[in-house]
């Protein structure tokens, strides 16, 4: 898959070389590229945003470095990419829109900054690019670099080979609909808490009957709403036997 992402602050992405997404881009399994935005600009200053048309609090990033940026990416793209811009007046993140970004063959990261990037950037990068505006959640961050860190290892590690042990993607928290059972390692006892003794008693439709209604129990506990939406799944669909 190739990545591309343009940001005024570049080192922001760093973390993208460390442990699986950076040994996926090492074994040559990602493409991903940061490009710093104010390479595209021509004045003296290198200057990326201006005041607000209308009034109003902070500044505005300037379309011409976009402009130049985005047609430059998509120039150089052998399909028609998806251009990701995260911000909080975007679509929610899901599990489910990772998975559907996984099938992508190239995806485009607009990190903004400041009140945002001027809307005739979105247009004209209409033209070029299936453009989604991406939100992590209720909440505003400072630009869309922590949210890119987020969207670009979500839909990496679902890629074949980017995560060593596959199985350990199925019975993932939002995979299916309900949150991750309790998980417990070595030591048997410790700090007078012991692990559950089914998880002891090698029987193993006990064992994911169990698992299966801890997730229910959790998801009734934490997140009500995802057991009222249409996805929740019964353990037929999970193919436990019980
Ligand atoms: N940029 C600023 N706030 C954001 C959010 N909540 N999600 C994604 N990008 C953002």
């Amino acid at each position: 898959m190739r990545l591309d992402v343009v940001s005024i602050f570049p080192d922001y992405l760093a973390p993208l070389d460390l442990s699986l997404i950076g040994k996926a881009r090492r074994d040559g399994l990602l493409d991903l590229r940061v490009h710093d935005l104010r390479d595209f600009t021509h004045d003296r200053h290198r200057t990326v945003d201006d005041t607000p048309y209308g009034g109003g609090a902070g500044m505005v990033m300037k379309p011409e470095p976009w402009g130049e940026a985005l047609d430059q990416l998509a120039n150089a793209a052998d399909s028609r990419p998806v251009l990701i811009v995260p911000g909080p007046g975007g679509t929610p993140f899901s599990q489910a829109m990772a998975r559907e970004l996984a099938d992508e063959s190239h995806l485009v990261f607009a990190c903004g900054r400041y009140e945002g990037i001027d809307e005739r950037v979105y247009e004209h990068a209409r033209k070029r690019y299936d453009v989604r505006v991406v939100s992590l959640g209720d909440y505003v961050l400072n630009g869309g670099e922590v949210a890119v860190l987020a969207i670009v290892e979500a839909v990496a590690r679902l890629l074949p080979g980017v995560i060593g042990n596959a199985a350990s993607l199925v019975e993932e928290s939002h995979e299916d609909g309900l949150l991750e059972y309790p998980v417990y390692t070595k030591p048997e006892h410790w700090q007078g808490l012991s692990v559950p003794t089914v998880l002891l008693s090698g029987d193993h439709g006990k064992i994911a009957a169990w698992r299966h209604e801890q997730r229910l129990q959790r998801t009734a506990e934490r997140r009500p709403d995802l057991l009222s939406a249409p996805a929740a799944a019964s353990p037929e669909q999970l193919q436990i036997s019980v």
